[in-house]
């Protein structure tokens, strides 16, 4: 039976305040995008769960298409809930999202009322959960007012369904304007979910500082550039890697000899640091203030072991940003 490591809260500056809220948010959390679906194995599943919390890893990041198939990660994530995790319950924050495509006909995607709170019913079951912590809309859905969307979050607050609302994806007009209306509805924006990473930086600057002045906690996806920010292509594609068994969303194609050259070089400045490239790509997030949280994937434990280990050396020499910038602009 697991029994969580007495010290996971030992290092208490391992959390950071999200936005103006009353919430902290540990610096790394756990989304189970990948790996966590009805074909991967389980019990790879439920080990990296537990390390991350044990870890101190307190936040976990789902939606209801993740898999695969569609749903599974839920189920499997649901599992380990009644099966280990369930029991702090209270220690947790367990989030959803609705809006890309989960089920057929035209109520099964985007982000009409209907989709949305029935897509949070039917992830509530999956999960074994009364409430979710935070319900994202998961993207803007160009055809639905969003009156209606911002709507429907804060209906799902207000039925006790979910706790907080987030958004995910949104440019930074259409952030300031959601965060308006939920103010007005009485169910403030908490966070924001955005893709950053060295390698893909749109949020910068626009869209940290919309944050920043609306008081919205920020955490952010892909941190690692689903793996390219770590040593797993150095030495060819693994089988075992994303890449290798995975390709829907990063393809063999996408690991050049540019991106490979680039990374080499700034591994050269995460080992001067003492520092993996993974730990170095997270730090870099981390960096600043506006961003509460790095959401991370890993397909085995010792992966949030060493993304974890990012948190012992966040600080950066003006040398070390300078050298940085250098890369990417090359
Ligand atoms: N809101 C949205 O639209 C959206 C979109 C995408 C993702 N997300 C969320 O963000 C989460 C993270 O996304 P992501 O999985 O793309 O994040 P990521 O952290 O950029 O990439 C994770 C991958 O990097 C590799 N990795 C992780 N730690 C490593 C380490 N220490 N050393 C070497 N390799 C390491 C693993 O690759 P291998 O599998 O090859 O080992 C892992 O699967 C998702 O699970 C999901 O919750 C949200």
């Amino acid at each position: 039976m697991y029994s969580p490591l007495a010290t996971r809260y030992a290092a208490p500056d391992f959390y950071r305040r999200c936005g103006r809220s009353g919430i902290k948010l540990p610096l790394i959390s756990l989304g189970l995008w990948h790996n966590f679906g009805s074909v991967d194995p389980f019990e790879n599943a439920r080990a990296i769960a537990c390390r991350a919390f044990d870890l101190g890893i307190t936040c976990f990041d789902l939606a209801n298409n993740y898999g695969p198939p569609e749903g599974s990660a839920e189920e499997t994530f649901g599992r380990i809930l009644r099966e280990d995790l369930g029991r702090w319950r209270d220690e947790l924050i367990l989030t959803t999202k609705a809006g890309y495509h989960m089920w057929p006909g035209p109520y099964g995607d985007w982000g009409s009322r209907k989709s949305l709170l029935a897509s949070l019913d039917q992830s509530l079951q999956r999960l074994g959960l009364e409430y979710v912590d935070i319900f994202y809309s998961h993207r803007p859905d160009p055809e639905t007012p969003l009156e209606e969307t911002m709507g429907a979050l804060a209906h799902a607050v207000r039925s006790g369904k979910a706790l907080y609302v987030g958004l995910s994806n949104y440019p930074p007009a259409e952030t300031a304007r959601a965060a308006a209306l939920l103010r007005e509805l009485g169910t403030p924006c908490l966070l924001h979910q955005p893709r950053y990473s060295l390698l893909d930086r749109w949020v910068e600057p626009q869209l940290l500082a919309t944050l920043e002045a609306e008081g919205i906690g920020c955490t952010v996806f892909s941190p690692l550039a689903k793996g390219l920010l770590t040593d797993r292509y150095f030495k060819g594609i693994p089988a075992d890697s994303r890449a290798g068994h995975d390709p829907r969303f990063l393809r063999p194609a996408d690991i050049t000899d540019a991106v490979l050259a680039r990374t080499r070089k700034l591994n050269e400045v995460a080992e001067s640091r003492g520092q993996t490239l993974a730990q170095m790509a997270l730090a870099w997030v981390l960096r600043h203030k506006a961003v509460t949280s790095a959401l991370i994937g890993a397909s085995r434990v010792s992966q949030v072991e060493d993304c974890v280990g990012a948190t012992r050396r966040l600080h950066f020499t003006a040398e070390e940003l300078t050298r940085i910038e250098q890369i990417l602009a090359a």
